[in-house]
């Protein structure tokens, strides 16, 4: 077997690679401030991510410069940034999976704070609280010998995949209805009746669910763009989630 040569010439000139990113520069607090893209230039690391090179330019080139992280690690949502024209994590971006130009700019829809950060948490908080996304269940006397209860593995396991979600925004920012209708709760918002629908321990009833999202804020103005679920970082499925979930209310609107 031939051994791997760690420093094979296109390995050693990516490493060296000079990045140049333009950076959509605006600050909506300052009436002076007019938007425009602002070119930076850093060299190139080994295993550097987005989140690298960003710190890079705000320590050694401009402080100024606004953008939002916390975990690091694809857990909390608050890096997602528009990426080449693709909404993204920035944490979990490569720049060996980006070319030498890199075009950076905020979410769209969502309120900007300032350069690449949005105030994403203002509009998840008010979609959480219009569709009301915590268990609703049956008020009782608690039994300490009956805590938990059984739940069908299956269910457990499709409820799981649908609790991954960050709150990153980017399937708002990729959805065309979203950009035309600010009262659209998103993907994001369909996942989480999907996932209460679920779950057995939830009272709510379909026509609850009705109420809530069976007009044009929710599956009926989804026009089955899918890019929600092309761009969703963590892979949630959300299309066969609002599928479902249409035809569900379609049947219901047709009998009510
Ligand atoms: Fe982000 Fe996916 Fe949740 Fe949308 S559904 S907010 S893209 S994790
Ligand atoms: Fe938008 Fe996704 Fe529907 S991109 S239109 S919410 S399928
Ligand atoms: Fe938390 Fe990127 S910093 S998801």
């Amino acid at each position: 077997m031939r051994a791997i040569d760690n420093n094979t010439p296109q390995q050693s000139t990516r490493q060296h690679r000079h990045l140049r990113f333009s950076i959509l520069r605006y600050d909506p607090n300052d009436s002076a401030s007019v938007p425009c893209m602002q070119e930076y230039q850093i060299e190139e690391a080994e295993g550097m991510t987005l989140f690298i090179a960003l710190n890079e330019i705000r320590e050694h080139q401009d402080p100024t410069l606004q953008f939002d992280f916390v975990c690091r690690a694809g857990i909390c949502g608050s890096c997602a940034m528009m990426i080449n024209g693709r909404p993204h994590l920035a944490c979990r971006t490569l720049t060996r999976d980006l070319p030498d130009e890199v075009t950076l700019a905020p979410l769209p829809f969502f309120e900007l704070i300032g350069d690449l950060s949005v105030n994403t948490g203002k509009w998840m908080r008010g979609m959480n609280e219009r569709l009301q996304t915590w268990l609703h269940v049956q008020e009782r006397e608690v039994d300490l010998h009956r805590i938990e209860e059984r739940m069908d593995p299956d269910i457990a396991d499709q409820i799981y995949e649908l609790d991954r979600c960050i709150e990153c925004g980017c399937c708002v920012a990729a959805c065309g209805t979203a950009q035309m209708r600010k009262d659209f709760v998103g993907a994001v918002g369909m996942g989480k009746i999907a996932r209460f629908r679920l779950d057995p321990r939830d009272i709510r009833t379909d026509d609850d669910y009705y109420e809530l999202i069976g007009d044009d804020t929710g599956v009926f103005g989804c026009m089955s763009l899918l890019a929600c679920h092309d761009v969703c970082p963590k892979t949630l499925p959300l299309q066969s989630q609002i599928a479902f979930l249409r035809r569900k209310m379609a049947t219901l609107g047709l009998s009510g």
